[in-house]
């Protein structure tokens, strides 16, 4: 388990950063956070050090984006569905399956989904410590027994 402290967007970014570096594709990373953690801030950060130059916004509507960079990153949203079972007609088991990184904000509600292995990272406000603090903890060790 790794803890990181952020005291602002561009420290995230740089946190996103430091983790980025470290993986190799097929990684599964299912992110925890209220509303307006940033999540989204987080995968903006990946995406850029995998060298994704597009702008990177949550995929509500449309439950997954996919880039190209260094690795594939498909980043999820699963906010809205109603059903797991959405999950399979976006073709979910061909991306977990695959070699590039899928990221998963709101991951609890696909929880039964998971992979065997996988990293969940959680991002929590601390609002004695500032506005913009936030407590980033990645556990990449996850996995059924
Ligand atoms: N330390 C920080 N790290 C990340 N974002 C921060 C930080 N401090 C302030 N922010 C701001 O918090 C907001 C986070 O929004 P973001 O869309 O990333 O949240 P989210 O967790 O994806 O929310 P949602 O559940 O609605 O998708 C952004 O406006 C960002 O600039
Ligand atoms: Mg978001």
């Amino acid at each position: 388990m790794k803890q990181y402290e952020s005291f602002s967007y561009d420290d995230t970014q740089v946190i996103a950063k430091e983790i980025a570096d470290t993986l190799k594709g097929g990684e599964f990373i299912a992110m925890y956070g209220d509303l307006g953690a940033g999540k989204t801030a987080f995968v903006q950060g990946l995406a850029k050090a995998l060298g994704i130059t597009n702008h990177v916004t949550s995929p509500t509507f449309t439950i997954v984006n996919e880039y190209e960079g260094r690795l594939p990153l498909y980043h999820f949203d699963v906010y809205r569905i109603a059903d797991p079972d959405e999950m399979y007609e976006i073709g979910y088991d061909d991306y977990i399956d695959s070699d590039g990184v899928c990221v998963v904000e709101w991951a609890e509600l696909i929880e039964d989904l998971f992979p065997d292995r996988y990293y969940k990272l959680t991002i929590l406000k601390d609002e004695d410590k500032g506005f913009d603090y936030r407590k980033i903890i990645l556990e990449d060790d996850k996995g059924k027994e």
